[in-house]
């Protein structure tokens, strides 16, 4: 079975609904272990209360990125890692950690790249007047929500539909379209 490492920055609903789909055995990994940037953030309590060991690492206790991501892959190394999970990681991936991980780093991104990238995508997807907005999974590269789409997640928006009701919207698709194309990439590929 593949072992996954999930990072995430916040609340981690995703991680949650990742972690539920294994509980599920909709899923079919072993969840080594959870990254995450932030002391106190809540994805943190969702993986003590799922008993998944987690590991912080904080910008400040590190004089360059290419230590704290050194630091990242060496911890994902000792989980024997065989993908990364980005869900909610709102950090830029670089070298260290890609470079030992080859096209088997996945990120969740809020919006229908290419358009939308960076922070805040469904703010920016609101603000142009989209009347159709989604979820991609794509690859992880060296840039921000650039890598290679793998599946992407449509939704109409309503006239006048409140941002709150489109997040609620947007995250629901999510938590059911991350497991599923997870399922397919890691399941099928050796
Ligand atoms: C999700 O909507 C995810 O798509 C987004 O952050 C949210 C995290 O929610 N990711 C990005 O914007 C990455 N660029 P969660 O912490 O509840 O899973």
């Amino acid at each position: 079975m593949k072992r996954i490492v999930l990072f995430a920055s916040g609340n981690g609903s995703n991680f949650e609904a990742i972690l539920q789909a294994v509980a599920n055995k909709e899923l079919n990994v072993e969840v080594a272990g959870l990254i995450c940037d932030h002391e106190g953030a809540y994805c943190l309590t969702r993986a003590k209360n799922h008993a998944v060991p987690s590991a912080i690492f904080l910008k400040k206790n590190f004089s360059t990125k290419a230590e704290m991501d050194t630091a990242i892959a060496d911890q994902c190394d000792a989980w024997e890692a065989d993908w990364l999970v980005l869900a909610g990681y709102m950090r830029l991936v670089s070298t260290p950690i890609l470079s030992r991980y080859p096209h088997r780093i996945v990120n969740i991104h809020p919006s229908l790249l290419p358009k939308y990238r960076g922070k805040d995508a469904i703010g920016q997807a609101i603000a142009a007047g989209e009347k159709t907005m989604g979820v991609t999974i794509h690859y992880v590269d060296e840039g921000m929500d650039t890598g290679e789409i793998i599946a992407q997640f449509p939704f109409d928006v309503q006239e006048n539909e409140e941002r709150s009701e489109i997040e609620t919207k947007l995250h629901a698709l999510e938590h059911i379209a991350y497991p599923k194309v997870l399922k397919q990439l890691l399941e099928e590929t050796l």
